[in-house]
């Protein structure tokens, strides 16, 4: 059986581990240990566990870094990744919103792939707003959580992990179409923001009748 790890209790993390509490077994950890228990004993279905960060990756399958791009990449070095499945949601983009870190020739999973070469990094729900995690399920399960990643097995689990949060998995290719994604996301970010139509908005492909 599946044990997810959520490191990082911001929008996303908290997001998340709503729609999946009581479904799969979680260890929850942020900074601080108590904030993760009092978040912990506010989920409902009883399998979910808050404990240090170093004891959340080490007792998990799956681990989500559901932090910020430059605090994920610090995360990543921890060598209790070693052989589990490790989920980027980040968008590496600047202060103002505006720019991406990096591209072109990387991406940010790719650069916390090179941090824990031993994880399979799964690159994940980036181009979804938390927003989108408040919603019913019926409202989100039809959009796509675009994936990227090189091992077929990951992509896999993370593939049951989005469908299990009330999403549809679209595999992209792989990690490196991180490139691709990460740019997306911003777009969704500048859709959402400097275009003013908001956080309950995403990005999918739409395809013509014939
Ligand atoms: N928000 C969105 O709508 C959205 C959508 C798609 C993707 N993303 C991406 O998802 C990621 C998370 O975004 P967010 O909006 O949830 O971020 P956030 O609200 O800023 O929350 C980040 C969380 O990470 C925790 N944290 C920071 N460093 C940590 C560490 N070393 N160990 C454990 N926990 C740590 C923070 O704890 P403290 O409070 O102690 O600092 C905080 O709980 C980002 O990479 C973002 O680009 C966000």
């Amino acid at each position: 059986m599946t044990t997810l790890a959520l490191i990082g209790l911001g929008n996303m993390g908290k997001g998340l581990a709503r729609r999946l509490a009581g479904k799969i077994d979680l260890l929850i950890s942020t900074r601080d240990l108590a904030t993760a228990e009092a978040f912990v004993a506010s989920l409902p279905g009883g399998r979910a566990k808050a404990l240090s960060t170093d004891a959340a990756m080490a007792g998990a399958d799956i681990v989500v870094l559901a932090m910020p791009y430059a605090k994920a990449l610090a995360a990543a070095a921890n060598p209790a990744l070693a052989g589990k499945i490790v989920v980027d949601m980040s968008n590496p983009i600047t202060p103002d919103f505006a720019n991406l870190l990096l591209g072109f020739d990387t991406s940010a999973a790719e650069t916390i792939q090179a941090a824990a070469p031993e994880a399979k990094v799964v690159k994940a729900y980036n181009t979804i707003f938390a927003a989108l995690l408040d919603q019913p399920v019926s409202q989100t399960q039809s959009l796509p959580v675009f994936l990227a990643g090189n091992d077929a097995g990951a992509l896999a689990a993370v593939a049951d992990l989005v469908v299990l949060s009330g999403f549809a998995a679209e595999a992209t290719g792989g990690l490196e179409t991180s490139r691709l994604l990460e740019p997306l996301g911003l777009l969704n970010i500048k859709f959402g923001y400097a275009l003013g139509q908001g956080t309950t908005i995403a990005p999918a492909w739409v395809r013509l009748p014939a």
